[in-house]
């Protein structure tokens, strides 16, 4: 199988880490990809939302599946734009198509989803232009802190956590005159939650699913989660509070009718839906859905699946899920996060990286890098993930934190106490 792979970051380079071990694929692109992903396979300079020559890529190439990293085209429609071309409509994208990727495309649309299907989230309202004064007083009746969302994509920024009413209500006005452009002409205002959250992924192909191993991402910069957050600082899995009794409320109260309500409202979905949740007292609750896979969640899960990934997508293409078995690799697997100094805030890039070859028993993803002269460099705040394996997960991290020592560049940082409060 011909395979195309799209995205840029440590996720993809994960994913086409595990694609490329597939027996089924004989060949794999990227587009546009980074450094590392070149060694997975071939990276192709398009952009991810240039459809007209991606499926223009696709045809000329003889590709028989893409994949979809980022939710950007998904949002987009990408699904649909190759579907609705009589050229590549037999070409199977694994993603949802714009309909389904609304979970996460806007957080309204998610919010009365799982109201109409009675899964498990906080009280929320929505709130746009013409009823700012009715949010004002719907933030009087909730308790500090106060949680606001900005409706469409805001680039992962899009959510206030604000401890004060007055902040609460600035913020309100300020985010739907369009702090964060179109995405914030509505806001979801939204009941605080408090507990320990853990992300957890499926697969499918619009009426079955399997599980894939769960975990746990580290958002902020600072160590004990303090400072602003970021794309994601390092992650964990297993989770250990995803009990088999645990992960079996998820089942029942959030995956079975989370699919099966996509599925009688008749939205095709055919890739991954990552359940964003928090653990309230021991009752899973959703916080967010996104129509991917989690970044940088990817870089430690991909070590823990087991089964051939590509027969999956072949599950989903089929629409025969059902007769693939997904294995877990009983092991743990972390992935620790090295960053450009100074992000998420303001930083260089082109830093020259040394070291990568030294490393030994760790599996080494770039986010952020390209090649210059031949040399690998920084190229965006997050740059490149160590992934490690381990009998448990402290065996993994100490493993992740030596290998890391020997990776260098200006302004290295990374948090040494990724997985210590589990
Ligand atoms: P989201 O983009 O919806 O995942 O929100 C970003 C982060 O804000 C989440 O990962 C949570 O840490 C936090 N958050 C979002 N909604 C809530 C909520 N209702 N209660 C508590 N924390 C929340
Ligand atoms: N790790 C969170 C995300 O990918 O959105």
């Amino acid at each position: 199988m011909r395979i195309l792979l799209l995205g840029s970051g440590g996720r993809e380079h994960a994913l086409a880490w595990k694609i490329a071990q597939s027996e089924k694929c004989e060949q794999l692109y990227i587009a546009p990809g980074n450094a590392g992903t070149q060694v997975a396979g071939e990276n192709v300079a398009i952009g991810v939302n240039d459809f007209e020559r991606l499926k223009d890529f696709t045809l000329s190439h003889h590709v028989d599946m893409v994949v979809v990293g980022p939710e950007d085209p998904l949002v987009n429609g990408i699904y649909d734009a190759f579907r609705d071309d009589a050229r590549t409509a037999a070409i199977p994208v694994i993603g949802p198509s714009k309909a389904g990727a609304m979970l996460e495309g806007s957080k309204d649309f998610a919010k009365a989803f799982m109201k109409r299907h009675h899964i498990p989230t906080a009280a929320y309202e929505t709130f746009d232009g013409t009823t700012v004064e009715q949010g004002v007083k719907f933030l009087e009746t909730l308790k500090a802190p106060y949680v606001l969302k900005a409706d469409g994509l805001a680039a992962g920024k899009g959510v206030l956590i604000v401890p004060t009413l007055d902040e609460a209500k600035r913020e309100l006005r300020e985010m739907l005159g369009g702090r964060f452009g179109n995405a914030s002409a509505k806001v979801v205002i939204e009941e605080f939650l408090s507990g320990i959250e853990c992300s957890v992924f499926v697969l499918t192909d619009g009426r079955h699913y399997q599980i894939l191993p769960e975990a746990k991402d580290y958002k902020r910069i600072g160590e004990h989660d303090t400072g602003p957050n970021t794309g994601g600082m390092g992650s964990v899995s297993p989770v250990p509070f995803a009990t088999p009794e645990w992960m079996q409320k998820v089942e029942d109260r959030i995956i079975r009718p989370t699919v099966d309500g996509l599925a009688a409202e008749g939205i095709n979905y055919k890739g991954f839906i990552f359940f964003g949740l928090i653990n309230v007292g021991g009752e899973p609750m959703v916080i967010e859905y996104n129509c991917r896979m989690g970044d940088p969640e990817t870089e430690s899960v991909m070590l823990r699946l087991k089964s051939d990934i590509v027969d999956l997508f072949e599950g989903v293409a089929e629409g025969r899920l059902d007769t693939r078995k997904v294995e877990f690799d009983p092991r743990a697997a972390v992935c620790v996060m090295l960053v450009s100094g100074g992000y998420p805030g303001a930083y260089k890039k082109g830093y020259p990286i040394s070291g990568i070859d030294q490393v030994e028993g760790s599996i080494v993803f770039h986010a952020g890098t390209a090649l210059k002269n031949g040399q690998v460099v920084t190229h965006g705040g997050r740059v490149i993930a160590v992934s490690s394996y381990g009998h448990d997960k402290e065996e993994a991290l100490r493993k992740s934190f030596s290998e890391a020592q020997k990776i260098q560049f200006t302004d290295k940082y990374f948090r040494r106490d990724i997985g210590q409060d589990l």
